[in-house]
Formats: structure tokens, C-alpha cells, sequence
């Protein structure tokens, strides 16, 4: 199939190209939109075969369930029972926004769409491209981060093209993504809500509507998986990754043995650094910046690049702590397959 690409201006999208897009979707077809976390692969929520096109192209198992994304609240009472005050307050709060709740579904949400799970994740993503797709396709859109399954998740249209080009029919080009990561997700049908994918927008945040949330350990050291996405290696570049950790002097030196000995084997060594420009003689090394908002927004394009260089090894130094920096940390230690 040919992919068509259309470019959309993000600031002021024009009509006519959405109008384009959102019959495309109306048609049963699949558009990659942007979103302020990271690309969507859109698809009508309401047409199980339209979304059977978006688990064939990404190579998505069955079983994980899908975000369906809204741009108003007739659309949410639409696919979702009424969910507790808490969940309320946490909308009014913060959509649109990157932040996905899981609600008790309505029958007309299609058992595909949540691996037949009696919940349904939803979103109303702040991006006027997507708000725009979403509100001319009439109809809200399943949309899961537009990679190959298992793959970082794209940032530019570059990076869905060169997962998905010929197996989908759209592109929506809208430049590169505010956030970087992707939404936070927390399910809002237990007591305390459970955290299941902290992202875009911080745990802290949340907890100041809801009170303290469960699930997640803060720690990293180990958690349930209770979000079905979530025990698929993710985010994964295709060399081996591994973050090192330590006070900054053990670090330093433990990269530099690690580079050394991956270079003597005659492996191509990716270094991906956060707290100074560092340094190995022979290996390519990569600086995501340190502060959250500069690393969330470059980490995937990093690891992409690290693909493109054809890295065998990347070292990476240790990055993590509260707000958006539990999220990238989340990010990396999957990107390492938790090594
Ligand atoms: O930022 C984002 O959320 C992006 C943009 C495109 O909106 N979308 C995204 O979708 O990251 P996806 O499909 O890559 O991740 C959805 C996550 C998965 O971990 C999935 O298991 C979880 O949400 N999820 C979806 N429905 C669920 C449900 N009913 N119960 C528990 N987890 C659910
Ligand atoms: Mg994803």
C-alpha cells in the first residue's frame, strides 16, 4: 500500500487536510497523527476492522489494549460508564493533557479495542492536529504509539515512516512532539487508583487530586504488571543496552571499562550520557541534556539515532528521580530490558 504524507500545520491546521485525513479514517483507513507525547496510529474506535489494520501494522499482540482518544465529553459519556469523582476531578484538571485514566467501558467500545478487558483506557490528547482529526472524523480514535511493537516510540513523522511507511495510509507530518514520552497512565477503577505507566505529566501531579496512587514502586526495583502493555519489552533499540549505576565516579569508570572492553570484542560502543559531555576515545557518544523536559524529548530520537549508527552496545549513565524523570527512568530501564 502507498503511505500518503501530508504535512499540517501544527499552530493552525488547515481544513481541508484534516477533512482529507478525517475520511480517511471514516473509511476504515489508518492516520498517524501527532500528539503532545509521541505519534498516535489512528483508527476508528467504533470499527473493529479498522482497528484489526492498526495490531497487523504495528505487530502488536492481541492482548494490549488500545487508548481511545476523545476531543470532547459527549465522546467520553459515549465509551465510558460514569466513573468515580476522583476520575472527574482529574479530567477537569488536567485534559486535554497526557494523561490517560482506564474507566469501566460502555458496550459500543468494541472488544478489541481493550483485549477484552471490561475497562477502557481514554485520553483527550492536547494537540490541535489530533483535537481537530478527531472532532472532523466524528467518531473517537484508537491510537497507539505509531511504531513497529517493541520499538521506541516516534517523535517526528521521520520516525513513523520509517516503521510504518506501506502499511498504513496516512501520515500526518505536524512536526516533533512537545513531551517525548508518552501520556501517564492510571487506573481509575481501583481504590487507590493505580498508577500503570507513569509519563508525560508527573506522578506528584496526580496524587495532589487523587491522594497517594498504588502499583507503581517508586524504587523501579520491582512492580506488578498490571497494565497488560507493560510486560512487552518496549522501546527497544536493536542494540543492547545497558545503564550503569553508582555514585558518578563509579559510573565514570565503570562506562570507560565496559567501552573499553566492548571495543576490544570490536563492537561499535554508543555511550548515551545526561550529566556532562562524556567522553570515550572510539565510541559515538550521545547527550540527552539533564534537565526532564530537554531528556523526555530526546531520548527515543537518541536511541533511533543509536539504530541508525548500528551501535552494537549502548552504555548509558543512570538517570532517574521524581515528576517526568520517573518516566524517562521507566523509558531507559525498558529500553535496557530492564538490565
Ligand atoms: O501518549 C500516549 O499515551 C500515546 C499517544 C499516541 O496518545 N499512546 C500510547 O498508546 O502510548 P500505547 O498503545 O502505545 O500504550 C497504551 C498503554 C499500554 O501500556 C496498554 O497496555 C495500556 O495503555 N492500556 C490500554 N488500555 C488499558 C486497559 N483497559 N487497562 C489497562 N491498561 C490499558
Ligand atoms: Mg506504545
Amino acid at each position: 500500500m502507498m503511505t500518503k504524507i501530508l504535512k499540517i500545520n501544527p499552530i493552525s491546521p488547515e481544513p481541508s487536510k484534516i477533512k482529507e485525513a478525517a475520511e480517511v479514517i471514516n473509511r476504515g483507513g489508518t492516520v498517524a497523527f501527532p500528539t503532545e507525547t509521541v505519534y498516535g496510529l489512528g483508527a476508528d474506535a467504533l470499527n473493529p476492522e479498522a482497528i484489526r489494520k492498526v495490531f497487523k501494522a504495528k505487530g502488536r499482540p492481541p492482548d494490549n489494549p488500545l487508548i481511545v482518544h476523545i476531543s470532547d465529553m459527549d465522546t467520553f459519556q459515549l465509551v465510558a460508564k460514569k466513573p468515580v469523582k476522583a476520575a472527574i476531578d482529574l479530567i477537569n484538571r488536567f485534559w486535554p493533557g497526557p494523561l490517560t485514566i482506564i474507566v469501566k467501558k460502555k458496550k459500543i467500545v468494541p472488544g478489541i479495542v481493550t483485549g477484552g478487558l471490561d475497562t477502557v483506557a481514554v485520553r483527550m490528547p492536547d494537540n490541535k492536529i489530533a483535537l481537530s482529526l478527531i472532532k472532523m472524523a466524528g467518531v473517537p480514535l484508537v491510537a497507539p504509539s505509531a511504531n513497529l511493537s517493541g520499538k521506541p516510540s516516534p517523535t517526528r513523522s521521520r520516525d513513523v515512516a520509517a516503521d510504518l511507511s506501506g502499511k498504513i495510509d496516512v501520515i500526518i507530518d505536524g512536526g516533533k512532539t512537545r513531551i517525548g514520552i508518552e501520556s501517564t497512565v492510571i487506573d481509575m477503577t481501583t481504590s487507590p487508583p493505580t498508577l500503570l505507566r507513569p509519563g508525560g505529566l508527573p506522578v506528584e501531579e496526580i496524587e495532589k487530586v487523587t491522594g497517594p496512587l498504588q502499583g507503581f514502586l517508586a524504587s523501579h526495583e520491582s512492580k506488578p504488571a498490571t497494565s497488560p502493555g507493560m510486560k512487552y519489552r518496549h522501546y527497544a533499540p536493536k542494540a543492547r543496552m545497558v545503564i550503569i549505576v553508582g555514585d558518578s565516579d563509579a559510573v565514570q569508570s565503570d562506562i570507560m571499562k565496559l567501552a573499553e572492553k566492548g571495543l576490544k570484542d570490536g563492537e561499535k560502543v554508543g555511550i548515551l550520557a545526561f550529566h556532562k559531555e562524556f567522553r570515550v576515545k572510539g565510541c559515538i557518544t550521545k547527550y540527552a541534556g539533564s534537565r526532564p523536559g530537554t531528556v523526555a524529548g530526546r531520548l527515543f530520537d537518541i536511541l533511533r539515532e543509536f539504530d541508525k549508527d548500528g551501535v552494537d552496545l549502548i552504555i548509558s549513565e543512570p538517570y532517574g528521580g521524581s515528576g517526568l524523570k520517573l518516566g524517562i527512568a521507566d523509558r531507559l530501564r525498558r529500553a535496557a530490558g530492564l538490565k
